[in-house]
């Protein structure tokens, strides 16, 4: 909490930096708006395309039915479609994917993206804050959030109204940079993220500074254990979570019962 005259404004933090909670969600939102276009490819230089490796694990996590048995999925914070797309295309013909990310300009990107696909029947692109959900109570089987909550304000509100909308026995999959705990593996990863990463950043997004924020706000997020608790606090029962890659991501998922 700070000061200011008579009045507390309550803090968060944007990467290292502390900031007023309300002040968080512009900065994000003009993080991913100007490396909209470049984002897919700059996934796959950062990461030396291990994303698709998590991505596909968290795929397998949602298990779509074969059938045309209706199977609802929201992929919260979905950006440019990854998620929807890996579920729509392992799926059956009832398979359908609502996308909801609070920036028109990755959504836009993941529109263009499903249109050449051939996918736009399948999956819906829409604009919604994952703190205040656009949609009724028990809409959704599955509800997926992948290298999203770290950037939303308010996480307990987002895990409150990814419960709502899950319908009672949905799964909650969240897919998220962690922490690395393999003697060795910590240190290198630690100079990988702020040494390399921003400067490709630099060099293929020309945003330096995106990238910085982007390896400082992995720091800051809670640890595995820390976030199975505000999962549960939120709702959630049977919470888990699974480590990859030495802990540089984590699988955390939970059920609606
Ligand atoms: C790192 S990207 C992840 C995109 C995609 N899920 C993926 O795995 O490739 C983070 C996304 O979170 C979205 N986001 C940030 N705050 C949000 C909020 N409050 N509600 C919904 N989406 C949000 C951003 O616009 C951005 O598209």
């Amino acid at each position: 909490m700070a000061q200011t005259g008579k009045e507390t404004r309550e803090e968060t933090h944007f990467g290292y930096e502390t900031v007023p909670l309300d002040e968080k969600q512009g900065m994000v939102d003009d993080v991913f708006h100007s490396v909209a276009r470049r984002y897919d490819l700059m996934n796959d230089l950062m990461s030396g395309g291990l994303h698709r490796a998590w991505k596909d694990a968290l795929l397998s996590a949602v298990h779509p039915p074969k059938s045309d048995r209706p199977f609802a999925l929201l992929d919260l914070a979905g950006g440019t479609g990854d998620i929807a797309f890996r579920v729509v295309e392992a799926g059956g013909d009832g398979t359908r994917v609502t996308v909801c990310d609070i920036n028109a300009e990755m959504l836009a990107v993941g529109g263009e993206r499903a249109a050449k696909r051939g996918l736009d029947d399948r999956v819906t692109f829409e604009q919604g804050n994952a703190e205040e959900l656009p949609y009724p109570d028990k809409s959704f089987d599955c509800v997926t959030i992948a290298f999203g909550i770290r950037n939303v304000p308010r996480i307990p509100r987002a895990l409150s109204e990814a419960h709502r909308v899950l319908k009672r026995g949905g799964h909650f999959l969240c897919l998220e940079f962690s922490t690395v705990d393999v003697p060795g593996l910590d240190a290198l990863y630690e100079l990988y993220s702020f040494n390399v990463i921003p400067r490709i950043g630099q060099v293929v997004a020309r945003n330096r500074e995106s990238y910085q924020y982007l390896v400082e706000s992995i720091r800051k997020f809670p640890k595995p254990k820390v976030f199975v608790r505000m999962m549960e606090e939120a709702g959630f029962r049977r919470v888990s979570y699974r480590a990859m890659t030495g802990g540089v991501v984590a699988l955390h998922s939970g059920w609606k019962l």
